[in-house]
């Protein structure tokens, strides 16, 4: 059965001690994880090692880096390699969130190399992709996240591409409350895994989770992730709030 997921992304909010109190109360919630489930948190970087050492001992729970650089280590001024995130003991990176493809000009070939500097350290990528209000509205959607996945990860072997992790977020979906429909969700879901089946075949397209991200709530969450092509969530907004980051992992199946 492949992995089902609630990954949460704070983005650039929250103080330390704030940081700390959310996770001590997400902690505290009653909540359960089984085998095949995980919950992830994409902290900001001054807060990685706080962060794992909360959740040090406790089964199916990562710290994940919001972003990573393409180089080993040198004169690159205010970047983080994944040399440090493997020290500090991080498993798992976002990479390509759509506020970096669009505030930081993060291309496709870019978030390839990011991707393969990744996986030689063996860092899970959780590699976002999808599209703006306006391709989604010329129905280009599939066209332009089939795109992002080719030119990112294509390159990869089958062994490579089992070790990824794929968040679709529809950019018109992000911080903006209005929320794919759970059929929305389920035929690009369908879809991207049909251009995963193309290239690797049916088998180990049906291994790599593929998460939905874009105002996912306590309230919206069961529906999305009942659908058989969404695998969990990427979860910014609702999950700087406990209760409701909670009902999220409780509500993957
Ligand atoms: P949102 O953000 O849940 O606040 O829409 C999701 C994301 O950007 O990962």
């Amino acid at each position: 059965m492949r992995k089902k997921i609630a990954a949460a992304n704070w983005k650039m909010n929250l103080t330390l001690q704030q940081g700390e109190k959310l996770l001590d109360d997400i902690i505290a919630l009653p909540h359960t994880l089984k085998k095949h489930q995980e919950a992830v948190f994409a902290v900001p970087f001054p807060y990685l090692a706080m962060s794992q050492q909360k959740v040090a001992g406790k089964e199916h729970v990562f710290i994940a880096a919001q972003n990573v650089y393409t180089k080993k280590s040198g004169a690159y001024t205010g970047e983080t390699s994944v040399e440090m995130l493997q020290s500090i003991g991080i498993q798992v990176v976002v990479l390509g969130h759509s506020e970096r493809r669009e505030y930081f000009n993060e291309s496709n070939q870019f978030l390839a190399d990011k991707v393969n500097i990744c996986l030689e350290y063996n860092i899970t990528p959780i590699f976002c992709c999808g599209e703006a209000l306006n391709i989604r509205e010329a129905n280009g959607q599939n066209e332009f996240v089939g795109t992002q996945i080719k030119e990112s990860l294509f390159h990869l072997t089958s062994d490579q591409i089992l070790k990824v992790v794929i968040a679709y977020e529809p950019i018109w979906a992000i911080g903006t409350g209005k929320t794919a429909s759970s059929d929305q969700a389920q035929e690009i879901h369908a879809y991207i895994r049909s251009v995963l089946a193309e290239k690797y075949g049916t088998a180990i397209a049906n291994e790599i989770s593929i998460l939905y991200g874009g105002s996912v709530k306590g309230s919206n969450a069961k529906e999305l992730f009942a659908q058989p092509d969404v695998d969990g969530g990427l979860v910014g907004g609702a999950s700087l709030n406990a209760q409701e980051f909670v009902t999220i992992i409780n509500s993957l199946p």
